[in-house]
């Protein structure tokens, strides 16, 4: 088995009082493709949250330190700097809250996280291919439909190769036929590179693609049988 990729130790988050999720863990390892399920408001947008970094847990649960490791590192020790570094370079994002940039043309978008990490930008051009976006580099994104600009936001998450995937709800806006072949790509790029794919979804369709299916409840976080795992 690979060694863990991202540990959760017994993380917690209230807002004003009010206890969201409650000591927490969990290890997530190189090359799963996970599903995280659960009813609207159960926490798992501040989960995915937490994990990116754009939220703080709370600093304990029970007396027991509240922590997320990346490669056995806890994020908690790191600077200001090296924690925006490390997301750099190993997370890839596909949140609402990320969108695509909208005065930057669809190959600029993706070339971004090249840009930023200090990597050569060629790769921007073969993601737009890979998610059957060529020849539309130089387009804007309100040019898109709501299916090409999930396109572009999932190459931008993946261009630069991070160990990591988060992803909200990312086919929560799109038709059937639309979300399939989004999900599709996501696997098939998702394998092709080795990532942790961590995926909020309320789809069973969309779970049923991963190879692991969480439910978060009140109760914590619970792995739920997978029916896609059986037919392989
Ligand atoms: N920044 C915030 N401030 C206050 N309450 C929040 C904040 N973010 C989320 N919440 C509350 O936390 C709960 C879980 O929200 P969320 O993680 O978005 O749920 P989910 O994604 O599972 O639908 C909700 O009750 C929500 O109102
Ligand atoms: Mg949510």
């Amino acid at each position: 088995m690979s060694s863990p990729l991202l540990e959760l130790r017994h993380l917690s988050k209230s807002y004003h009082g009010r206890p969201v999720l409650a000591d927490l863990s969990w290890t997530f390892r190189a090359g799963e493709f996970v599903a995280i399920m659960g009813d609207s408001g159960v926490g798992k947008s501040t989960l995915l949250n937490l994990i990116a970094g754009l939220d703080a847990p709370d600093p304990s649960a029970d007396g027991q330190p509240s922590s997320i490791l990346i490669d056995g590192v806890p994020m908690a020790g790191l600077d200001d700097d090296a924690a925006t570094r490390l997301r750099r370079a190993r997370m890839g994002f596909i949140f609402q809250a990320f969108h695509v940039l909208p005065h930057l043309t669809l190959l600029q978008n993706v070339a971004l996280p090249l840009l930023l990490n200090g990597l050569p930008t060629a790769r921007a051009a073969e993601m737009l291919d890979a998610v059957g976006l060529a020849g539309r580099g130089n387009d804007f994104p309100h040019q898109l439909s709501g299916g090409e600009m999930q396109r572009v936001a999932i190459a931008r998450a993946l261009v630069h190769r991070p160990a990591l995937v988060l992803a909200d709800e990312p086919t929560g806006n799109l038709d059937p036929d639309t979300a399939h072949s989004i999900l599709e790509l996501l696997h098939r790029e998702i394998k092709s590179t080795g990532a942790c794919a961590i995926m909020v979804t309320h789809s069973h369709i969309a779970a049923d693609m991963t190879d692991k299916v969480l439910q978060l409840s009140k109760c914590g976080i619970q792995e739920t049988t997978n029916v896609n795992r059986f037919k392989q």
